[in-house]
């Protein structure tokens, strides 16, 4: 099948010299991959892009090379993003958003229309090599109260009927990312689906089942650590847990493997006890909350990464980690919904500009992170408060300035919270000004507000610069100029 082309690439062997030699190498070939165990786990990432300032996607697909990341999940199908994965050879995650759902259930032609300009114009030899599509992002999360959950498997059956009609139904998988609040239980063994769910799950299950599709799940200790003051501390770590859960014979020493097996049983509550299992998102947020640091983010995803990488398993799956593991995420994200907490906008094991946050060896060649090469930023200038005013009247400004641009760092737990009162409207001053491009208008907050050039950091607080994802401007104008006497000279010519 075409498309088979991109892993056959990579796995070219040497020509053998003779037949026999040949017959030797597939024999061995063929038994080795039949007996051993299958690979590890793969390391991929979340790409999202709710952003003030977005990187180039060219110089984040550099970034995913450089580390050698060969797995990205995202989380809509934005063109300029599919366009510069294009011939990276990075396998990818497409998302539809959860409000797409009522459409693509309900039109076939919608679905017909979805695949096409969003799947199969790019899966093409040298193109995009997209293997899975996440049908909505936690459609069944219960804060949600049942919005989307009728529309997921009626929009899978449309789409798997798109993507036969596109010969892509072998390749390109559909998948369901759901939150792990999909099932419960106090205890792993005892793990189901919420009850209202059950009938769905069966559809879904059976579907990906024979499609040969992974159930795809998010799980979060972070977000159990922040919920539940009860929640002990290092239960959430792969170090060890001075307060392990016993479940019958099986002791488990971190919420990831309890959580994991949860859904194992839950699963075979339903009859697939074998199911494949990825995991959608999984990180901790390294600012904006107590618990939310650099530190804890690193022994995390390393204590994960090691965890995973080692093949140990869980007590349900022992010598079976999940298939995959998509960590959350690649990037900061500052324009994102504050509503779960002032944490959201911090979960990137690279800051919003691809620097590296802290070391972290992925397992996949580098024993460090890499920083993003060649981000453009803005001029080395900052908006501060000017001191020589009287800031009695700041309030309002303030409260508009981290409206619009991103203050969560400056909250309790968060790196810039001992700052100062000064240091505080400074902070404001300048996020809303680099949010602004630096547009000098944007600093004024009635004469309160000056630009400077002496990087106003403090420690571990951070006055960002913004970066750029434009070209250098006068070069679209350009671009549209030349099109424009294209057309008109082609008019003419007609
Ligand atoms: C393709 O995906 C993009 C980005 O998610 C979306 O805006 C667009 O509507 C999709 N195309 C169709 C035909 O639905
Ligand atoms: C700075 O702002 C944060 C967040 O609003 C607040 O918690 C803190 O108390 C402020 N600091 C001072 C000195 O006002
Ligand atoms: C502008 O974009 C082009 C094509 O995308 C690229 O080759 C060039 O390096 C960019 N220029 C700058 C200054 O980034």
């Amino acid at each position: 099948m075409k498309l088979q082309s991109h892993h056959f690439e990579r796995d070219r062997m040497p020509k053998p010299t003779t037949l026999a030699a040949t017959l030797v190498f597939a024999v061995t070939f063929l038994l080795l991959s039949f007996s051993l165990p299958s690979a590890e786990s793969a390391i991929g990432v979340n790409w999202g892009t709710i952003s003030f300032h977005r990187l180039k996607p060219s110089t984040v697909v550099d970034l995913l090379k450089d580390n050698k990341i060969q797995k990205v999940k995202l989380f809509d199908a934005d063109p300029d993003v599919l366009g510069a994965l294009t011939g990276s050879g990075i396998q990818v995650m497409v998302g539809i958003p959860n409000d797409m759902l009522a459409t693509l259930s309900s039109s076939t032609a919608a679905a017909d229309l979805w695949v096409r300009q969003n799947v199969s114009r790019y899966v093409v030899k040298g193109g995009v090599d997209i293997r899975y599509v996440a049908v909505g992002n936690e459609p069944f999360l219960s804060s949600y109260a049942g919005q989307f959950q009728s529309y997921v498997v009626p929009t899978m059956l449309n789409l798997q009927q798109s993507l036969a009609k596109a010969n892509l139904a072998g390749y390109v998988k559909l998948v369901v990312p759901c939150n792990a609040d999909a099932y419960e239980s106090t205890l792993p063994s005892q793990g189901a689906f919420r009850p209202e769910l059950t009938q769905i799950m069966t559809q879904l299950v059976s579907f990906l089942n024979s499609n040969g599709a992974p159930f795809i799940v998010n799980i979060y200790p972070f977000l159990s650590l922040y919920g539940n003051s009860d929640f002990p501390q290092d239960y959430a770590f792969f170090e060890g847990s001075s307060h392990p859960v016993t479940d019958g014979a099986n002791v488990y020493y971190n919420a990831f493997d309890g959580n994991y097996d949860t859904l194992i049983a839950a699963l075979t509550k339903l009859g697939y006890p074998q199911m494949p299992i990825v995991i959608g998102e999984v990180g901790w947020p390294s600012d904006g909350a107590i618990g939310a640091d650099l530190t804890a983010a690193r022994v995390f995803n390393q204590g994960l990464i090691n965890h995973v990488l080692s093949n140990k398993g869980t007590p349900l799956r022992p010598g079976a980690p999940p298939m995959d593991i998509y960590l959350f995420s690649l990037l900061d994200e500052g324009a994102k919904s504050v509503l779960p907490g002032n944490f959201e906008r911090h979960w990137g094991i690279f800051s919003f500009d691809g620097q590296a946050k802290y070391p972290l060896n992925l397992g996949l060649g580098n024993r460090v992170l890499k920083n993003a090469r060649n981000v453009e930023y803005l001029p080395s200038r900052w908006c501060v408060a000017n001191p020589s005013r009287d800031l009695s009247d700041v309030a309002n400004h303030m409260k508009l300035a981290c409206t619009v641009a991103d203050c969560t760092t400056l909250n309790y737990g968060g790196s810039c919270n001992g700052i100062g009162a000064k240091g505080n409207i400074s902070y404001a001053f300048n996020s809303y000004y680099q949010l602004q491009m630096q547009n000098e208008k944007s600093c004024d907050f009635d004469g309160l507000g000056m630009v400077t050039f002496l990087d106003p950091s403090v420690g571990e607080c951070r006055f960002l610069v913004g970066v750029t994802d434009k070209n250098a401007s006068g070069f679209r104008p350009y671009n549209r100029w030349i099109i424009t006497s294209i057309l008109l000279v082609w008019f003419f010519i007609m």
